[in-house]
């Protein structure tokens, strides 16, 4: 190792690891943009969406501009400081969870609503529907474009505690992602105390035991190895999980029409072709979380009732501040979906 590959080798220790199109970094004369994701990258629905939008952006944009993706909340966790940096121009991309936008966007706490989808490809008919835009317009308000919508999957519980009904894990403490209402009438009516951490912070909370169990999809629960703390992961399918992609208006005004489009078409060729693997991904994180031991627990036709049961009271509460006709566009949608055909 010459003395320049060995300084070059020690600088690119030192930098924080970023995932581009072209393995050797940008080139020099290219404008790096940012994309901050706090999940893993590979093999990850949401890491693999940011990894093929940079491949696509930085094979078609060759020499003009290079995308680099920041995984597992590498460069921004999905806080306050992730917005506000994309609005100062120092984050380009970033595709927070529909839970973590709802003080932008209303409209997008209806992914919190329990059992209102039957199932991830059922949400994925409502994401590539129009309906979906209106969570987008919301956030335009404050400054963001949604430039597509991306999958990851339905939430599953898990907890210190098996639980087979909505009562089991009563008087424990649950991570959440938000401060959204709407999950902390699930948790109390499952007499749960909810707590709000980042997610880069929840698998060292479940470990030390300050909070005894949370909800999230297989591929999150698999990937930053929350099963490894937790006694079980009861399959509820309750809510979901999904992302907005988002840039900031003002970088996308300062593109010529001519390379707007391409952001922006390529977002939608990337979220239509990766949206139709989020839920293999998810499955495969399923396996892969028994075969390392962890407990998943397939719940009965009754025992699913049960917690259909519990949490419909949810759906009467809350339908009004989320947007009755939203919601009602998102029911019939669902009841038309007929994804296995
Ligand atoms: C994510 O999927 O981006 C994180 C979800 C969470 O915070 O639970």
């Amino acid at each position: 190792m010459n003395r320049l590959t060995k300084y070059l080798t020690l600088a690119a220790m030192a930098l924080p690891v970023a995932a581009t199109a072209d393995p050797t970094g940008c080139d020099t004369g290219e404008e790096v943009l940012k994309f901050s994701v706090v999940t893993a990258l590979q093999g990850h629905p949401k890491g693999e969406a940011a990894l093929a939008y940079a491949d696509y952006i930085n094979a078609e944009m060759d020499g003009r501009y290079c995308v680099e993706v920041y995984g597992r909340s590498e460069l921004y966790p999905d806080d306050e400081t992730l917005f506000q940096a994309m609005l100062d121009g120092d984050l380009h991309f970033a595709a927070p969870s529909f839970a973590k936008i709802s003080g932008y966007a209303a409209k997008a706490d209806i992914f919190n609503l329990p059992f209102l989808f039957d199932g991830p490809l059922h949400v994925l008919e409502f994401l590539q529907s129009e309906e979906i835009n209106q969570i987008g317009d919301q956030m335009s308000d404050d400054g963001f474009a949604a430039l597509g919508y991306i999958s990851n999957g339905m939430r599953q519980f898990s907890s210190t505690v098996p639980m087979r009904r909505p009562g089991d894990a009563e008087g424990q403490t649950f991570r959440v992602s938000s401060s959204s209402p709407v999950t902390a009438a699930v948790l109390d009516i499952m007499g749960i105390t909810p707590m709000k951490l980042k997610f880069s912070e929840v698998y060292d909370n479940l470990a030390n035991g300050t909070v005894q169990g949370q909800e999230n999809t297989f591929a999150n629960i698999q990937k930053m190895g929350f099963y490894e703390v937790q006694a079980a992961v009861t399959e509820t399918n309750h809510t979901y999980i999904g992302y907005p992609m988002l840039t900031s208006q003002r970088f996308l005004d300062s593109l010529d029409a001519e390379t707007r489009a391409v952001f922006l078409i390529g977002a939608q060729l990337i979220t239509h072709e990766r949206n139709r693997f989020a839920f293999e991904l998810n499955q495969i994180s399923r396996r892969s979380i028994i075969e390392d031991d962890g407990v998943v627990l397939a719940l009965s036709p009754a025992e699913m009732q049960a917690w259909r049961d519990a949490f419909a009271p949810v759906l009467d509460e809350f339908k009004p501040s989320v947007g009755a006709e939203f919601v009602d566009a998102a029911i019939r949608i669902n009841a038309a979906a007929d994804p296995y055909n």
